[in-house]
């Protein structure tokens, strides 16, 4: 159930946004815009690793989509003056596939998985020792006469990337040197990540748009960037390319994007826990067949703003409205 609005604050990017996002991403952490502590931690370990001119430890980055990671990741491997590969837990289908890209690793290279959480079991296995001791175990032959062959490989990095860190196995969390988190963003940092979009666009922005602009975008740095893109078309066709804090909001208005970010389908989930369920408690799976949307799009893609926002509350029986979400959608409160 994609439309035209769902696209816009939806935080996974399709193959048409790569290409753009490419042009858009810092290549420095000097210019990796918020997420102090982490940039800060990351200094002092790639300080320290050119230092020793050692590879740096395993990385895992895990954060809602659209935060950062992948950028990061490059980052890193550009700070370092590192090669990087990369690759996506669901695209490692068999050992082999992972055995083939580890041993074609030089040393120092970094090996980027992103969505290692979809990694399957007996693919994680051959990752333990790679990770741990820098070898590969393959076993030759089947059944008693079968044995263990031990490959030494280069000492390599791998940064992994998820969105759902709780899905990851602990022996394979535990291989990971650093575990950073990306956490939603401050609109002061959004506000910059949007005024340093404009000038790689060539446009002309003042503050109170970037600031307006910034309001509305789920504190995302993804959505940030397109909702940029929506209101310089619609400031083209409406005002001669002129951007103002006004044509701005209209923009984002007519896209149904309100003051807080939130699209229609956040809005029609919180009506219909208020007004089906009695504002909860109600399972994800009841809420998503009542809205007709993917459990996953809501868990993934929705829910994690709307409870940054205050707006459900998360029980061990099932999501719950807050007065707050209520007071946004116009319900008299005390209703319930
Ligand atoms: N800290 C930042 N400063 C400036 N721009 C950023 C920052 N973080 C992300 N971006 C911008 O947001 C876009 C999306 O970021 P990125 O692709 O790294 O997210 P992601 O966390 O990997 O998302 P996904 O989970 O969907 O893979 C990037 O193209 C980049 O332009
Ligand atoms: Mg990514």
């Amino acid at each position: 159930m994609i439309n035209e609005t769902d696209n816009l604050t939806m935080p996974t990017a399709d193959e048409a946004e790569i290409a753009i996002e490419q042009s858009l991403r810092p290549r420095t952490l000097h210019d990796y815009v918020g997420q102090e502590k982490t940039k800060a931690n990351l200094n002092i370990l790639i300080a320290a690793a050119r230092g020793r001119n050692e590879p740096i430890e395993h990385i895992l980055l895990h954060g809602a989509p659209g935060l950062g990671k992948t950028t990061l990741a490059h980052i890193i491997a550009n700070e370092l003056g590192a090669n990087i590969k990369i690759t996506a837990g669901p695209a490692i289908e068999k050992a082999g596939d992972l055995a083939a890209i580890l041993t074609n690793l030089s040393a120092g290279d970094i090996l980027f998985i992103d969505e290692i959480h979809r990694l399957n079991k007996t693919i994680e296995e051959v990752l333990y020792p790679a990770m741990e001791d820098f070898a590969l175990d393959i076993v030759i032959g089947k059944g008693p006469s079968a044995r263990t062959l031990r490959l030494d490989l280069p000492r390599f990095t791998i940064i992994g990337a998820t969105t759902k860190a709780s899905l990851l196995s602990s022996p394979l969390r535990d291989r990971f040197g650093m575990t950073y988190h990306l956490d939603f963003y401050e609109p002061a940092d959004l506000q910059k990540i949007i005024s340093r979009s404009a000038r790689i666009f060539n446009l002309e922005l003042n503050q109170e748009s970037a600031t307006a602009i910034a309001a509305r975008a789920r504190r995302t740095p993804r959505i940030a960037n397109r909702l940029l893109k929506r209101v310089r078309d619609y400031c083209q066709v409406k005002a001669d390319g002129q951007i103002t804090p006004e044509l701005a909001n209209c923009a984002l208005e007519m896209l149904e994007i309100d003051e807080l970010g939130l699209d229609a389908v956040d809005r029609q989930i919180l009506a219909a826990i208020i007004e089906k369920f009695n504002g909860g408690p109600v399972g994800l799976t009841t809420i998503a067949a009542a809205i007709g949307e993917d459990v996953s799009t809501i868990e993934d893609v929705y829910e994690p703003y709307l409870l940054r926002l205050g707006m459900i509350d998360r029980t061990p029986r099932g999501r719950m409205t807050t007065a707050l979400a209520r007071k946004h959608l116009g319900f008299k409160d005390g209703l319930f």
